[in-house]
């Protein structure tokens, strides 16, 4: 029997604040390359690190009912090329992707990948304007946000992968969209690059009373709020927020490491939802995986013609994983945060 090394990054221990490389464990295993009927053996190109994955580290349930357990692989979108295949529609060299994990190769059942066009766009943007952060952007701001033209949307962690897209679906719906984001180089980005209406630093203010000042002072007021973030910015933005107006839930980073097992309380503000008829609600991508080819059908259009910013910050080797991980919340980079192994 013929065997190929297969790299691990193990998830060995739970974070009590911001995850990081202690708590992950590199690991090698002999993977049988022998195929049976129906797999394909692949070789990962771009691994994808999510903020996701912290939230699936809390110990009190999330979306998921159970953490994610410890001593197992961490899981993970990859875009990876075909080594060997049983199947007749996928062939040697092909790109394809799937919740492979954090691991250099895997021998899987051919149901569970999806097979690239590499004619459309780069391969690794399966990992983000036209994957998981893509459908995020596209149904969490039709769907939840229902923008028309006109109306103002303000975009938390808007120079992220999926906030760079929702500011940009927003614009083509003709709204005004103001972004907030992390320091003055992220801002200039986004008015200059996303050709956003206004930028705003939060980490330049304090409290949240200045913050809304200053979106106060540039929107009048606020008809979507698309939140990744929560904690300060978010309340900042609510009592900002028009009669009818609509609040997303798309995440809420600011709480991941740590405030999601202990709860950090802010200032209750659900009164604002009364005062303007709001609506808040959740959304989140695995309901919409069947949905997809819709996506697809209409973003990569927009892709391929040059339409969308989608910025990818490379992180290079399968070693930097947990290192890559990490970054998403000291936020250095813009867009899709990727590793090329
Ligand atoms: N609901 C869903 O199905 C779904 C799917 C995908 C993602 N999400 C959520 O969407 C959000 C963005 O995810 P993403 O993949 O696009 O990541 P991302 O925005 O590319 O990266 C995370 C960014 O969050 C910001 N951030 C980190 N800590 C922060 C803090 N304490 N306060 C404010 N901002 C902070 C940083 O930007 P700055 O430099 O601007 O601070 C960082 O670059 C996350 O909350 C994620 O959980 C939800």
């Amino acid at each position: 029997m013929t065997t190929i090394k297969n790299q691990q990054w193990i998830y060995i221990r739970h974070p009590d604040a911001i995850v990081g490389p202690e708590h992950y464990e590199l690991r090698s295993e002999a993977l049988s390359t022998s195929l049976s009927a129906g797999e394909v053996l692949v070789e990962a190109q771009y691994i994808s690190v999510d903020p996701y994955m912290r939230i699936n580290q809390s110990l009190k349930p999330t979306y998921n009912e159970l953490p994610h357990a410890l001593n197992t692989v961490q899981t993970a979108g990859v875009v990876a090329r075909v080594l060997a295949s049983s199947v007749p529609h996928l062939a040697v060299g092909d790109s394809v992707e799937g919740m492979l994990g954090w691991q250099t190769h895997a021998r899987v059942h051919h149901s569970v990948l999806r097979k690239l066009d590499p004619s459309i766009a780069p391969v690794s943007t399966a990992l983000g304007v036209l994957g998981m952060p893509g459908r995020t952007a596209w149904f969490g701001l039709t769907e939840s946000g229902r923008p028309h033209a006109g109306e103002v949307v303000v975009v938390s962690g808007a120079a992220g992968a999926v906030g760079s897209l929702v500011a940009q679906f927003a614009k083509r719906h003709g709204c005004k969209v103001l972004g907030i984001a992390g320091g003055k180089a992220k801002c200039t980005w986004l008015n200059e690059s996303l050709g956003l209406d206004w930028a705003v630093d939060y980490k330049a203010h304090s409290t949240a009373e200045t913050l809304a000042a200053e979106i106060k002072a540039l929107t009048g007021g606020v008809d979507v709020y698309f939140d990744n973030v929560g904690g300060m910015v978010s309340d900042a933005v609510i009592p900002l927020i028009n009669r009818r107006a609509r609040i997303v839930i798309c995440g809420s980073i600011s709480q991941y490491s740590g405030a999601l097992d202990q709860a950090e309380m802010g200032p209750r503000f659900l009164h604002h939802m009364l005062y303007q008829r709001a609506t808040i609600q959740g959304m989140l991508a695995r309901d919409y995986l069947h949905r997809m080819d819709e996506m697809l059908a209409i973003v990569a259009p927009m892709v391929k013609a040059g339409e969308i910013v989608f910025e990818e910050s490379i992180v290079e080797g399968f070693n930097q994983l947990p290192v890559a991980l990490n970054n998403l919340f000291t936020g250095e980079h813009r867009g899709k945060l990727l590793v090329k192994i």
